[in-house]
């Protein structure tokens, strides 16, 4: 996808995405919990974060690392994390809005993060944030399976299939072909969605967008109508892959 198309899409996107979440039982905390029982402390470290979006995990590390690099292809998603940056007087973090390959991105960092974002998907891609990685780089992707039944449906109904996007298998695979041998941590985990009809029309037609296929407006009304009425409220499991790889 042309990079214009990708900004288009993340910025459309970022005003329907969960922002900063400070509270104890937050997806960044127990993230940061598990990566340091894992060995991979951010204290003091100089950070890199690619796709960070509206910065979920990149304050939470930047309360306790020397600095970050915030990288993202989407001027909306970045205004989101200066907004809650300020807002918890974080001040050691330094927005790049670039795609990822075309940034020209200078030294070494100690600890490279990407997490669930497309910004890394060909083998380059990765050859890229391995040669910016000092010690470690922590990847969050995608994992073997994709469980989105309402999701698979509305392809169905545009006559076109709900694809596996691409995540941590082959992540795995890009990090063999670069010698680096890594192990994947699969986890399982509820997403639960309460949203508006309007609101849930719009992100469907978004998901049907972005997956190649142009949307119907009243077929995606139809379907959500049908199932949820004026909000739309349903879970799904999503399963992530997790890799640490050490430089
Ligand atoms: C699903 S969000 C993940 C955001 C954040 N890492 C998190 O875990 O909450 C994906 C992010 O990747 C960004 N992105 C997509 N393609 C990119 C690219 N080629 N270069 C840089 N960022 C990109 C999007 O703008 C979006 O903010």
């Amino acid at each position: 996808m042309q990079r214009n198309k990708q900004a288009y899409f993340w910025n459309k996107k970022a005003h329907s995405y969960p922002i900063y979440d400070a509270r104890e039982d937050s997806s960044a905390k127990k993230l940061l919990e598990k990566l340091g029982q894992k060995g991979v402390e951010f204290g003091g470290k100089r950070v890199l974060d690619i796709g960070c979006g509206t910065g979920r995990n990149t304050i939470e590390i930047a309360k306790i690392a020397a600095s970050v690099d915030a990288l993202d292809i989407s001027g909306e998603m970045l205004a989101l994390l200066d907004k809650s940056a300020k807002e918890q007087g974080v001040s050691n973090i330094r927005t790049v809005q670039s795609c990822f390959m075309d940034a020209d991105l200078q030294g070494r960092y100690d600890i490279v993060i990407a997490t669930m974002t497309p910004a890394l998907q060909a083998l380059e891609d990765f050859g890229k944030a391995l040669s910016l990685a000092g010690e470690k780089f922590v990847y969050v992707g995608w994992g073997r399976t994709r469980s989105a039944p309402l999701l698979e449906k509305a392809f169905l109904l545009h006559g076109g299939k709900l694809h596996l996007p691409f995540g941590a298998p082959g992540a795995k695979e890009h990090f063999g072909k670069l010698g680096y041998s890594v192990v994947v941590e699969y986890s399982e985990e509820v997403w639960e969605h309460e949203t508006p009809l309007e609101k849930a029309i719009e992100e469907m037609c978004w998901h049907i967008e972005i997956g190649g296929v142009e949307p119907d407006r009243s077929i995606v009304e139809k379907l959500l109508k049908s199932e949820f009425g004026d909000m739309v409220k349903h879970s799904h499991n999503v399963e992530t892959g997790l890799i640490i790889c050490e430089i």
